[in-house]
């Protein structure tokens, strides 16, 4: 299957424009899976509520997750992508994976980085894995994971024990270790990743970031299928066989699975 991301500079504050441009880079493209960066309708770098107020959404009913619905459904693909969710008074730091009949996974946040706490609830939900079928695939278990989750080795671990073989990574990343330690989460696991970074800067309230690009896609042996420019904007997508990802033998008689010693890994 063909599966990668897309790496560009989402603007701050303007879903609207964030929409028509994954709309603009993806026509003509043809994909099973891509993945997006984190707060790809929203930008990051919030110094008010009335902020999030505005470039929030509902993923079953807004406008930006429709954008992606549609797009999904002329291509016959997925898309995975970060989204600045409205649930109520709260507001997560989400990931959405679309179905090309319109179906939306959700996946919430769970280890918000820095001033991500100020802004967003933390996320609440199991992580899950979802199955995605196309024409030349089937009932391949797909995870999501966001940015910061990645120092936590646990969060691609849980992904990866439930049966994850690929794992979709919408990041918004201003340091550059991820993108070398993805090396450690995709052979740990033997999962394929796609952490899909975004680039560009940010000012807001005094603050400002510079996001790392370098999107990266990797193999369940470890090895780099892609890695993207710092900063420039980029499609990039490689042919995988997701049942690569089923092999969990590192050695012939050492399984990274069957081998867990979890007796000794209590607390
Ligand atoms: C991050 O989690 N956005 C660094």
């Amino acid at each position: 299957m063909k599966a990668g991301f897309l790496q560009f500079k989402p603007e701050f504050g303007q879903p609207a424009k964030n929409s028509g441009k994954v709309r603009s880079l993806l026509k003509d493209r043809i994909f099973d899976l891509i993945v997006l960066p984190e707060l790809a309708n929203s930008g990051y770098l919030f110094s008010d509520k009335s902020e999030l107020e505005h470039c929030s959404e509902n993923p079953f009913t807004g406008e930006f997750t429709g954008c992606l619905k549609e797009i999904c459904a002329e291509k016959n693909c997925h898309i995975v992508s970060g989204l600045c969710e409205r649930d109520g008074d709260l507001f997560y730091n989400s990931s959405v994976l679309v179905y090309p009949d319109g179906r939306i996974k959700v996946y919430r946040k769970i280890h918000l980085f820095d001033s991500e706490k100020k802004w967003f609830a933390p996320g609440n939900m199991e992580l899950e894995v979802h199955e995605i079928s196309g024409k030349d695939y089937r009932n391949v278990k797909t995870g999501m994971m966001i940015c910061f989750d990645w120092i936590f080795p646990e969060t691609a671990r849980t992904l990866a024990l439930k049966g994850a073989q690929i794992i979709c990574h919408p990041s918004n990343l201003v340091m550059q270790y991820c993108q070398k330690a993805m090396f450690a989460r995709a052979l740990e696991n033997h999962v394929f990743t796609i952490t899909a970074n975004r680039i560009g800067k940010e000012s807001n309230g005094g603050d400002e970031l510079t996001f790392t690009g370098e999107s990266v896609i990797l193999n369940p042996k470890g090895e780099y299928l892609f890695k993207g420019s710092a900063g420039k904007e980029e499609y990039a997508v490689t042919d995988i066989d997701p049942d690569e990802a089923l092999n969990k033998f590192v050695r012939p008689s050492n399984n990274l699975f069957d081998d867990r010693r979890s007796e000794f890994y209590k607390l």
